[in-house]
């Protein structure tokens, strides 16, 4: 019996969990300090009325003999497919029902997605990024090869036409640095890998987040995309589902590699390892597409957005150098007085009482950086900022 040696190369724990570790740690140490947690961005709004009587309503059907169901469509409901199917439209983006996978969030379907890929692959990640890129191809054994975001290229890499990848990681908005690519910088991507016969995986989990109408929110909205990429989402973040999971992932039907369908090979793959996002959760989901759903989601990111304002505001006062916040829930800003990320997480733990991301735990490009979210309660930003400013 053999393990997978791969897993002896990855860090000895997830990126979030080792920060959940340090702070309970302190937390029991100093049961009298009230600590403000800005650390992993999870959602502190609770769920929609639209929502929650969707959610409602779906679970008296399943208590009632008539309308009780059971194992759905692994791929997902239609009237859900229906729903998203109808919300790319409003942004011209055409795509037919069995390209949209339903699932219980985007990290497991940007993990689960590998299964389809050869080991012999090499994949270009961002540097920094969202972490699981990184940790699931590292446990898959694949050769993997980064492109510096710095504030040089404003974390928006471009390609490097000597580089050769197979795969590309594309997050925007993104995580942790908040930037975007805007029509062109994507399209430079797209034009990138239909030359090469590359797949870009792109993570729009924060889509919901931008503001300025003219920045693309699906990759789809570039010309040619749907022959070189598959889109993953969230509701985690745009509707509050982090503790709720629902999410989907948009594989074109035009995408085709080497003659190998990657829509029949994801349902092939889905049918038989996965069974489904619950019935009830997805009517929830359902709703978030509905014009109430949409109005309260939108307050709900609005609300998150002007405790970003308030957290770039503090920061500038304190003199900080920051960026993010503007479309996207993320602030990412420079250690004061040199300070590493870790030094600096210790350092804002240990004096004001916050947690925040060190940028190094989202690879070496990250250090000397640090992020925070947007998504503490308005009592909670502003008696952060607050606390900060002093410290500073
Ligand atoms: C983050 O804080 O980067 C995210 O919450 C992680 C995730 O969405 O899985």
């Amino acid at each position: 019996m053999l393990v997978n040696k791969n897993f002896f190369n990855v860090s000895e724990s997830y990126l979030f969990s080792t920060i959940a570790k340090k702070v309970n740690e302190f937390a029991a140490k100093h049961p009298d300090k009230k600590i403000i947690r800005m650390g992993i961005g999870d959602v502190t709004r609770p769920l929609c009325p639209a929502v929650v009587g969707a959610l409602k309503r779906a679970a008296l059907e399943m208590g009632d003999a008539a309308t009780f169901r059971g194992y759905g469509p692994e791929q997902g409901y239609d009237f859900l497919r229906t729903a998203i199917k109808d919300y790319y439209l409003r942004r011209g983006v055409e795509l037919e029902l069995e390209e949209i996978f339903i699932s219980d969030g985007a990290k497991s379907d940007i993990a689960n997605i590998l299964d389809l890929f050869a080991a012999e692959n090499t994949v270009l990640i961002p540097n920094p990024v969202y972490p699981v890129y990184l940790d699931t191809n590292i446990m898959g054994g694949r050769k993997i090869l980064f492109m510096d975001a710095n504030e040089q290229n404003l974390f928006l890499p471009l390609p490097d036409r000597s580089v050769k990848a197979d795969i590309i990681y594309i997050c925007s908005p993104n995580n942790p640095t908040g930037a975007v690519y805007d029509t062109e910088g994507l399209k430079k991507w797209v034009d990138y890998a239909r030359g090469n016969g590359a797949i870009i995986l792109f993570d729009a989990a924060y889509e919901a987040y931008i503001k300025d109408d003219g920045l693309p929110r699906s990759i789809f909205e570039i010309e040619g995309a749907e022959e070189c990429a598959i889109e993953f989402c969230s509701l985690s973040k745009t509707a509050g589902f982090t503790g709720t999971r629902c999410g989907y992932t948009v594989v074109p039907k035009a995408l085709s590699k080497l003659g190998a369908d990657i829509n029949k090979m994801w349902l092939r793959r889905q049918t038989t390892k996965f069974n489904g996002v619950a019935y009830i959760v997805q009517r929830g989901a359902e709703a978030v597409f509905t014009p109430d759903g949409q109005r309260q989601i939108r307050e709900s990111i609005g609300y998150y957005m002007e405790n970003a304002g308030i957290i770039s505001s503090a920061l500038s006062e304190a003199g900080v150098w920051h960026v993010g916040g503007k479309n996207s829930p993320y602030i990412w800003l420079k250690c004061p007085d040199g300070m590493s990320s870790w030094n600096f997480f210790d350092y804002l733990l240990e004096k004001a009482n916050v947690v925040g991301t060190p940028g190094s735990g989202f690879g070496k490009n990250g250090e000397g950086y640090f992020r925070m979210t947007a998504f503490a309660s308005r009592e909670n930003t502003i008696e952060a900022m607050e606390r900060i400013k002093k410290i500073f």
